[in-house]
């Protein structure tokens, strides 16, 4: 269901000082549902690399850290999860792709299933948590992209998967933030 009209987010002042009002948890989606930031909003934030995608933070707090994600074409995140925190991700610009795989693990045998891609419109908002499965971000198309994300609370570190043939290995990226 889409925000009414008066309840939309537009600005991202008028979003900071929604998210520090938050006084219950589940409040960080309902405010999430409700932003409608054009890439004009966040172009401050907007930085390329041109190896890798690119996070600015915005805001951190002890509650959560809203940043910018800067992607060329081609460029994609690892398959990681979310170290239990919630994530929300809203696409500003871009052709932008999630693969959601469904994490197994039997003593030291990790394995990824049922990779399942859906796209993320432009203009729209998806989420991620751990029970959802383990994800990656891709960029399709010839577009730079620029994602808006929230983590709630923060994410310092996360598991992030690399897969050779059948074999998967789990390694841990700690984020810096920026
Ligand atoms: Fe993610």
């Amino acid at each position: 269901m889409s925000a009414s009209a008066d309840s939309r987010i537009r600005s991202l002042p008028q979003l900071l000082h929604a998210l520090n009002e938050v006084a219950l948890a589940h409040e960080f989606g309902e405010i999430f549902e409700r932003v409608e930031l054009s890439l004009a909003d966040v172009q401050e934030y907007v930085r390329f690399k041109p190896d890798t995608y690119n996070r600015q933070s915005i805001r951190k707090t002890a509650n959560y850290e809203l940043l910018v994600l800067s992607w060329q074409p081609g460029q994609q995140s690892s398959i990681h999860c979310h170290s239990g925190s919630r994530g929300w991700m809203l696409n500003i610009q871009g052709c932008v792709v999630e693969y959601l795989y469904q994490l197994c693990q039997q003593g030291d045998e990790i394995s990824l299933q049922d990779e399942r891609k859906s796209q993320c419109y432009q203009a729209t908002w998806s989420y991620i948590d751990d029970k959802r499965g383990a994800h990656r971000i891709a960029v399709e198309g010839s577009t730079p992209a620029v994602t808006l994300h929230l983590y709630a609370p923060p994410i310092e570190s996360c598991n992030y998967f690399v897969q050779n043939g059948l074999q998967v290995t789990k390694k841990v990226h700690v984020y810096e933030t920026v």
